[in-house]
């Protein structure tokens, strides 16, 4: 799949973002929310894994390249189930607030609604992942559908109907 923005490139994930993943799985700020992983042999693994998965999955998971620069800066994971899409993101701290995650985003959201003909799409994030609340409710128009209280967490819920 290749999508385009006006800023932005959307391909699907290559054992050559490696480096890439790094740099993003490595940040402390990405640390707060999401599984810290600085080594290299660990990152190509879990980029074999996700190259397996979506084999099996007609989701994928996409490398968000930044048309400026040509650099991976971030990475969106589309699963699907039946007609239901669950969309996961992450991005390289260095390029956060710059609205490229929202951007990225509504172009798969686009690709979910008008090509794969989904009925829903579903995400969900820590209760205080405040970024990813603003992103989900208030730019992408998800609706809150309920929270979650494990792992000494508590989750948010989203949802949006076409
Ligand atoms: C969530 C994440 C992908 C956002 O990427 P991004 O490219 O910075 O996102 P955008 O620039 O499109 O939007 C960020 C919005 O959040 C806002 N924001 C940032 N920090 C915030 C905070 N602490 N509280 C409230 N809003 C915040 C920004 O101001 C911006 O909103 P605005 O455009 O209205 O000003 C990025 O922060 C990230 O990779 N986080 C770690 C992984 C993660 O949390 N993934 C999601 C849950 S699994």
């Amino acid at each position: 799949m290749n999508l385009t923005t006006p800023r932005l490139l959307i391909r699907n994930l290559e054992q050559s973002d490696n480096l890439a993943w790094l740099e993003i799985f490595s940040s402390k700020n990405v640390a707060k929310f999401l599984t810290k992983v600085d080594n290299i042999d660990e990152i190509n693994k879990l980029i074999d894994k996700k190259i397996e998965k979506y084999k099996k999955n007609p989701g994928g998971n996409y490398s968000v390249i930044l048309k400026e620069n040509n650099k991976v800066i971030g990475n969106i994971d589309l699963k699907i189930n039946g007609n239901v899409g669950e969309i996961g993101y992450v991005f390289n701290d260095k390029y956060w607030c710059k609205g490229y995650c929202t951007e990225s985003c509504r172009a798969i959201i686009d690709y979910c609604f008008s090509e794969l003909k989904l009925c829903k799409i579903c995400a969900d994030c820590v209760k205080t992942n405040f970024a990813s609340i603003h992103i989900l409710k208030d730019k992408l128009g998800f609706k809150l559908i309920r929270e979650e209280h494990k792992y000494n967490t508590t989750f948010a819920f989203f949802e949006l109907t076409k």
